[in-house]
């Protein structure tokens, strides 16, 4: 008898976009902001795009969640507590000062972004997964690699760092575990499997073009 296990989703996504995940940390905009030789206001620039793209990630992420009151697949993955948008709000005003929204415009890559976000059906779960995982997981691994050298490097205070901080989710190795067990556990089928790893191909893509854009 043989018996076929599926791979975990957590696993076939990290694997899956693992060559993704190396193209858009070494876009040259990243590396740069990575080893500091950006300008404070190139990370600026960064997270005002990140408000736009935060803004359109958690209004599909509640429209994903009320499509799913049982609490089967986007409510099991969409934990209110990790929301950004507060703390960019937080993050902007600090920087750019109390007129910051009337200061900060999406560039085209973040608009394509925000209207792909804004395209997904509301009971489109996989493709809701993939979005939130990539930009999330990301958040909560390597964004804390990112916050400190925004620190040290850049001279940004803590009010100005509100994005990085994911306090209210606790410590972050169980969190990423529980969210990863959480993964595999969604009652996916093959077609929603490989949907949510070319949306999650899609949204490192579309992160890509993003920094591409910032750093011309
Ligand atoms: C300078 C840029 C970056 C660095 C240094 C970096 C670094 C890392 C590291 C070290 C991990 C593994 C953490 C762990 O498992 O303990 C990780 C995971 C991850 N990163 Fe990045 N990253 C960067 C950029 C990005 C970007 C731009 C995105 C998305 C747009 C992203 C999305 C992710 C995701 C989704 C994971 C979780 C992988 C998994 O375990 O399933 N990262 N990153």
């Amino acid at each position: 008898m043989t018996i076929v296990t599926a791979t975990p989703i957590s696993t076939l996504l990290r694997d899956g976009t693992a060559t993704a995940h190396s193209q858009a940390e070494n876009t040259s905009f990243m590396s740069a902001l990575g080893s500091g030789n950006l300008t404070r206001q190139d990370a600026v620039n960064l997270t005002a795009q990140y408000y736009f793209i935060y803004t359109a990630l958690e209004q599909a992420a509640r429209r994903g969640c009320s499509a799913d009151p049982e609490g089967v697949t986007t409510s099991r993955i969409a934990d209110p507590r990790l929301e950004r948008v507060p703390a960019l709000g937080r993050d902007l005003a600090a920087m750019i000062g109390p007129d910051w929204r009337e200061q900060i415009s999406p560039l085209p890559a973040t608009r394509q972004y925000v209207a792909t976000l804004e395209h997904i059906p509301d009971a489109d779960a996989p493709a809701l997964i993939a979005h939130h995982y990539v930009r999330y997981l990301g958040d909560i691994a390597g964004g804390q690699v990112i916050a400190r050298v925004l620190a040290g490097h850049y001279g940004f205070t803590a009010d100005e760092l509100n994005f990085y901080d994911f306090s209210a989710i606790g410590k972050i190795p169980p969190y990423r575990k529980q969210y990863k067990d959480t993964l595999d556990s969604l009652p996916f089928d093959e077609v929603e499997r490989a949907s949510l790893l070319s949306n999650a191909r899609q949204a490192f893509t579309l992160n890509s073009r993003v920094f591409i854009e910032l750093a011309g």
